[in-house]
């Protein structure tokens, strides 16, 4: 029982959750957002007090919780935390606990259960190149590390949140050196994946061409 997995890896704020989303839902396709995951334990650790550099006590205790995607909602322990997960403070978090090899093990079965008929939409930093090695086509997303923080900065901003283009920038730069320098599943483009560089290229346009590309292939 294989479906077909569509693999979408990029830095952050590059825009490949929204376009990833809207891939799945043009395919009828189901969507992971592995990235939820990192979010959700960072999350769970620090309502318990664990400190997000404890490898040990950060993967045991996500081996404690119930985890559910519920249409558009992110469920922890039968609560909505859907809006708790996505502050900026939960994603450096979620980097910081990601560099943590058992707890990437520990979250491996979860993610390939997403994997149901009739596909998959993968988004994250290794479907590619470790959870998904199998998969049908492997999109790497990104864009300058300028456009991705400009864009967080009017995301925000539109969202009347405090924001600060140079305190993006320089916690984007951050995230990315953790993500891509870390020695388990660092962030990295697959041998076999197409790079899709979005600085100058809308979202219905990245999306139009990844589901042109996986026409190519049926
Ligand atoms: O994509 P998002 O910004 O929600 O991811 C938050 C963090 O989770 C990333 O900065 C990365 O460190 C981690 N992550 C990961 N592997 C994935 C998805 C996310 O390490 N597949």
């Amino acid at each position: 029982n294989h479906f077909p997995v569509i693999a979408i890896d990029g830095p952050s704020a590059s825009g490949k959750g929204t376009v990833a989303q809207l891939v799945a839902s043009k395919l009828g396709f189901n969507y992971l957002d592995s990235g939820a995951l990192y979010r959700i334990v960072a999350f769970a650790a620090q309502q318990d007090n664990i400190p997000w550099s404890d490898a040990l006590a950060v993967t045991a205790c996500t081996k404690t919780l119930k985890i559910e995607f519920i249409n558009e909602q992110v469920l922890l322990n039968n609560q909505d935390v859907s809006n708790e997960i996505r502050t900026e403070e939960i994603g450096k978090g979620a980097s910081q606990v990601a560099v943590h090899a058992p707890l990437r093990a520990a979250l491996v079965d979860m993610q390939h259960s997403f994997c149901k008929a009739p596909g998959l939409i993968a988004d994250g930093r290794d479907m590619g190149t470790v959870i998904f090695p199998e998969a049908e086509l492997k999109v790497f997303l990104t864009a300058s590390t300028e456009t991705r923080a400009l864009r967080r900065y009017k995301q925000l901003q539109g969202k009347n949140q405090p924001a600060n283009y140079e305190h993006i920038l320089q916690d984007l730069t951050e995230r990315d050196a953790r993500d891509k320098g870390r020695a388990s599943a660092p962030l990295l483009m697959a041998d076999d994946a197409i790079l899709l560089e979005t600085d100058n290229v809308g979202i219905s346009d990245a999306v139009d061409y990844i589901l042109q590309k996986y026409q190519i292939l049926q």
